[in-house]
C-alpha cells in the first residue's frame, strides 16, 4: 500500500499525540513527537543553567546546540518511541510543568527550530510517518498528503493536562496548568519563526466534545480516504 505523510498540528494539549500514536500503530507507521524534541532542548538548557525563572541565556544555548543530540528509541512495552538526550532517556523528565513553562521560549529561537526541523525532515523522508507538532503541515512537510489541525477550548485542554499530571503523581494547581496552556498558545501563535497557524489545506478537528474513540475513528476514516 502507498505510504503517506500525516501531519498533525494544533494547540497545546489537544490530544495530538494520543491520536497520532493510535493512528501510527494502526497503520504500521512511525510516530514522531516533535514537541518532545523542543522539550529535550529545553531540558538541556535547564540542566546546564541556561534557563530559569529569572534568566535565559539564549546566546549560550545557540552556541551549545551542536552538543545536543536527540534520538528516539522504540519501546516495545509502551508501543511508542521514547526520547533520548545525549543517550539518556528523558521521556519522563520532559513532561512536567517546569519544562512546559520554558519550552515555548526555547522553541521561538530560529537556530533551535532550524536544527530540529532538519532532523524531522530526515526522519520523515521515507514517508509512512505520523508527525505531530505546531509547524508540521506548514514548514516541515508542506506537501503532506493528510494535514489535521486539532483544537479544543483552553479549559477543556487544561483539564485534560491537569488530570494527566495528577495521574503521574505531580503536585500541580489547575489554575497554573490553565495559565501555562494559554501562555504557550500565545507564544506559539505569535512568534516570528514558524508560528502556529492552520495550514490552508488542513482539516480542522475540534475535539472538545469527542470521546477518544470518536476522534480516532474520524481520523482513521480520513486517513483511509487519503491513502
Ligand atoms: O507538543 P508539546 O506540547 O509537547 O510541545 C511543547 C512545545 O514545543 C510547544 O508549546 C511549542 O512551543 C513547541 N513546539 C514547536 N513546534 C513543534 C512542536 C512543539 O514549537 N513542531
Amino acid at each position: 500500500m502507498n505510504k503517506i505523510t500525516i501531519a498533525i498540528d494544533g494547540f497545546s494539549s489537544t490530544g495530538k499525540s494520543t491520536v497520532a500514536k493510535q493512528l501510527a500503530k494502526h497503520l504500521g507507521y512511525v510516530y514522531v513527537d516533535t514537541g518532545a524534541m523542543y522539550r529535550a532542548v529545553t531540558f538541556y538548557a535547564m540542566q546546564n543553567g541556561l534557563i530559569s525563572a529569572v534568566d535565559f541565556n539564549k546566546e549560550a544555548l545557540i552556541y551549545q546546540l551542536p552538543n545536543i543530540e536527540i534520538t528516539f528509541k522504540f519501546n516495545e512495552a509502551l508501543g511508542f518511541a521514547e526520547v533520548y538526550l545525549n543517550g539518556v532517556n528523558i521521556e519522563k523528565e520532559i513532561r512536567n510543568l517546569e519544562v512546559s513553562s520554558y519550552v515555548s521560549k526555547v522553541a521561538a529561537i530560529s537556530e533551535v527550530r532550524q536544527k530540529l526541523v532538519e532532523q524531522q525532515k530526515k526522519m520523515g523522508q521515507d514517508k509512512g510517518v505520523v508527525m505531530d507538532g505546531r509547524d508540521i503541515g506548514t514548514v516541515v512537510f508542506p506537501d503532506a498528503k493528510l494535514k489535521l489541525f486539532m483544537t479544543a477550548s483552553a479549559e477543556t485542554r487544561a483539564k485534560r493536562r491537569y488530570q494527566e499530571l495528577i495521574e503521574r503523581g505531580d503536585k500541580v494547581d489547575y489554575k497554573d496548568v490553565l495559565q501555562n496552556v494559554q501562555e504557550r498558545d500565545y507564544i506559539d501563535s505569535n512568534r516570528k519563526d514558524s508560528p502556529l497557524v492552520k495550514a490552508k489545506d488542513a482539516i480542522e478537528i475540534d475535539n472538545s466534545h469527542m470521546t477518544l474513540d470518536e476522534q480516532f475513528n474520524k481520523i482513521l476514516q480520513l486517513a483511509k480516504m487519503t491513502i
